[in-house]
């Protein structure tokens, strides 16, 4: 909690008390997003206290503050991975320093393999709900009863009002959005066929490597979420090739300007920020 406070107190300090009522987490290759933020301070991870410093090549690893559509946010470029050694406090520490920022409503993207055989590579997925397959979450260990409770539900972790939101843009804008169960593997290799026809067989639609973390943490603290994959790749029998990361980050780079569009209209729907809860 002390180090959460000291990476809140600095960047409070560093950002003259900008209270950001929406935090946004982009994942790999989907950092167009930035283009359309007002941005007034850009922080990058390794000036914040205790915050991870991010490995992989494809994230930079900034923490931007500064409005979209007039509505205050704070967004993530680049996340952290359980599979690049972080613990999953670690993995989590920035959405708890968005909460307590004053954030009330958490946006995420991630880039996913497809599941379900109706998708096609580039499309863009809500997630509904998630099934957790990573080794361990983040609210293992003593409760932070500050934070949130120690059973904190999980029968609606993705908020309704903002999926319906969602479709309700797609609908006026003729945006393909498919809807479905997110599968989190640790990684970070991909998956085996065998794999893939089991990540089928237990209900998912897509699979990836993160998200759900960040979403656990952020639900104990109350956050409301809405999160969306790429898709990037397809893992069903007879469409399945040898991933290669390139092509992983050109589907993800098809499909940013209409991601960019639904999380930009998804903003400003959600209103003026509510007064800070914390
Ligand atoms: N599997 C796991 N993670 C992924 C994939 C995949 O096929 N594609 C993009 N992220």
């Amino acid at each position: 909690m002390q180090q959460l406070q000291d990476a809140t107190d600095f960047l409070i300090q560093q950002t003259n008390s900008f209270v950001p009522a929406y935090g946004i987490i982009l994942g790999t290759g989907l950092g167009a997003l930035v283009n359309e933020i007002d941005i007034q301070y850009s922080i990058p991870y390794d000036e914040i206290p205790h915050f991870p410093v991010s490995t992989v090549e494809s994230h930079s690893g900034k923490l931007i503050f500064g409005q979209i559509a007039d509505r205050p946010v704070v967004v993530m470029q680049g996340r952290f991975h359980y599979y690049e050694g972080y613990s999953m406090e670690q993995v989590v520490f920035p959405v708890r320093v968005m909460k307590m920022l004053g954030v009330q409503k958490l946006f995420v993207s991630n880039a996913a393999g497809g599941l379900n055989p109706e998708f096609n590579t580039s499309d863009l997925m809500v997630i509904t709900d998630h099934i957790n397959l990573q080794p361990t979450n983040p609210l293992i260990g003593p409760n932070k009863d500050i934070l949130g409770p120690r059973f904190p539900d999980m029968s609606e972790v993705y908020d309704a009002e903002i999926i319906a939101q969602a479709q309700q843009i797609a609908a006026s804008t003729q945006l393909t959005l498919r809807t479905g169960v997110y599968v989190s593997v640790p990684g970070p290799m991909l998956e085996t066929k065998a794999e893939y026809r089991y990540l089928t067989l237990i209900g998912a639609d897509a699979v990836g490597m993160s998200t759900v973390p960040e979403v656990i943490a952020a639900r104990h603290m109350n956050l409301r979420c809405f999160a969306v994959s790429v898709i990037t790749d397809m893992c069903v029998p007879g469409k399945i090739k040898k991933v290669i990361i390139a092509d992983i980050l050109a589907a993800a780079a098809r499909a940013e300007p209409n991601l960019t569009l639904l999380i930009k209209e998804l903003i400003k729907l959600q209103g003026p920020p509510l007064v800070k809860e914390w």
